[in-house]
């Protein structure tokens, strides 16, 4: 089934989420990212991207290896990361090093990798100082596209329900303790996400209808909920 996408002038804000139901997932996803890719390097120069962890993204990602050129203009950041070094199975870097950057010709500075193995407080920081120097004088970063996933209890990045994370308004990437795995994961917070010019949910994955139900009648109290581009789109990718 094609995809219905809804034709937008840029930055013309949604009131309402674009909730996008596909039976061809994987593709679809791709022609959304490769639309905001050629939409961004032709009205910026680059293509600010954020990439979501977990499992959801990864035959994206792969799928996106095929994309046809001017990697050289694309600047992938990380919506989170876990705890862990680079080669850590858990790491969301790996993921999307296998999935990715190991296959297509990317400059390593374009490739804004979060410090997993630090301190989780240098390594928060550390990502924050970066963003502000790639800010190109901005008063926040402005990704193009921010992909996020959507976990059954309603989390996403690492904003995960009853943490510290949810409330802060200062900062744009901090140190998240999540007590129901017991360590902490660096996130992006609502004040950069909400920054985006346009934020997508992929969820393919079954046992999330309820939460998507919630989240979609406006009265959800889920983390995900709370994900509103200030001047920006809000998409919700579905797999049908
Ligand atoms: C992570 C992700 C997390 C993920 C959701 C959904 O680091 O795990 O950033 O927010 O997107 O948990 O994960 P799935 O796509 O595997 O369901």
């Amino acid at each position: 089934m094609l995809a219905i996408f809804c034709a937008r002038a840029p930055d013309v804000k949604l009131m309402t989420p674009e909730i996008i139901h596909s039976k061809n997932f994987v593709n679809d996803a791709v022609a959304m990212i490769e639309r905001e890719a050629d939409i961004a390097i032709f009205e910026r120069g680059e293509f600010r991207l954020a990439l979501s962890g977990g499992n959801t993204p990864r035959p994206v990602y792969e799928a996106l290896a095929k994309h046809r050129d001017a990697w050289g203009k694309w600047v992938f950041t990380f919506g989170d990361e876990r705890c862990v070094p680079p080669e850590s199975a858990e790491s969301n870097f790996r993921m999307a090093k296998e999935a990715l950057f190991d296959k297509v010709p990317i400059p390593t500075e374009n490739i804004l990798r979060v410090r997993g193995e630090a301190d989780p407080a240098d390594a928060a920081r550390e990502y924050e100082d970066t963003l502000r120097q790639r800010a190109g004088g901005q008063s926040i970063y402005r990704h193009d596209l921010l992909l996020l996933g959507m976990g059954d209890d309603g989390h996403t990045a690492s904003l995960f329900p009853e943490t510290d994370a949810l409330t802060v308004t200062d900062r744009w990437v901090v140190e998240n303790f999540v007590p129901k795995f017991n360590t902490h994961r660096i996130t992006m917070t609502y004040p950069l996400l909400n920054a985006a010019r346009h934020v997508c949910f992929l969820v393919n994955s079954k046992g999330k209808d309820e939460v998507l139900k919630e989240v979609f009648s406006g009265h959800s109290a889920f983390p995900c909920a709370s994900v509103r581009p200030t001047e920006g789109n809000l998409t919700w990718f579905l797999g049908a």
